[in-house]
């Protein structure tokens, strides 16, 4: 190997290395899936088609998706993670009031754009044009629910789905 080939190998090296320059830098697009509820608030007040609407107005895509009932226990164990907050015994008798729509839902960034999409935990602080500002009520009854990591969304899409429910457009 010549000494100009070597030069411009270690240069390709530490250019690469730069995170700005890196392979998996945040900003790059990664298909991913993310799990979405419609909470009893806004299956009960008949909003399943239009929050579903401006899901897929988003760009993201159903790749699952069914109604289902969780049981008290389900819900407890669902959202484990907050048994320690105060909110958890409300929490879980509100999510097993009566029935929720659960989906996967597939497309760039998912986890994020899902996010970005629900607004913030509080409808009260949700940004205009989001799925908690246009259909929450509260904190609680705050209209839907979406995986807060990639890592908590396999999870949470085990949960409810099994692989053969899941229609991927990409896998
Ligand atoms: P969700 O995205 O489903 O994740 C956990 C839920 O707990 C959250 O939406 C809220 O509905 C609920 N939650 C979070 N903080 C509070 C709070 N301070 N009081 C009541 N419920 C809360």
């Amino acid at each position: 190997m010549n000494k100009f080939i070597a030069c411009f190998l270690v240069a390709v090296a530490i250019f690469a290395s730069v995170p700005m320059f890196a392979k998996n830098n945040s900003s790059q697009k990664e298909v991913q899936q993310t799990l979405s509820i419609i909470k009893p608030d806004a299956v009960a007040a008949n909003k399943i088609g239009a929050i579903t609407a401006n899901i897929e107005g988003s760009g993201l895509k159903v790749v699952a998706m069914r109604m289902t009932q969780m049981t008290q226990d389900q819900a407890a164990l669902f959202y484990a993670v907050h048994k320690d907050r105060p909110f958890y015994k409300t929490l879980i008798e509100f999510m097993s009031s009566g029935p929720v729509v659960v989906m996967v839902l597939e497309g760039d960034n998912a986890v994020e754009a899902y996010r970005t999409l629900m607004g913030a935990t509080d409808p009260a602080k949700a940004l205009p044009g989001t799925l908690r500002k246009d259909f929450g009520a509260s904190v609680e009854r705050n209209a839907v629910h979406g995986s807060d990591s990639l890592e908590n969304a396999q999870t949470e899409i085990k949960f409810f789905f099994t692989p053969g429910q899941i229609y991927s457009k990409t896998k």
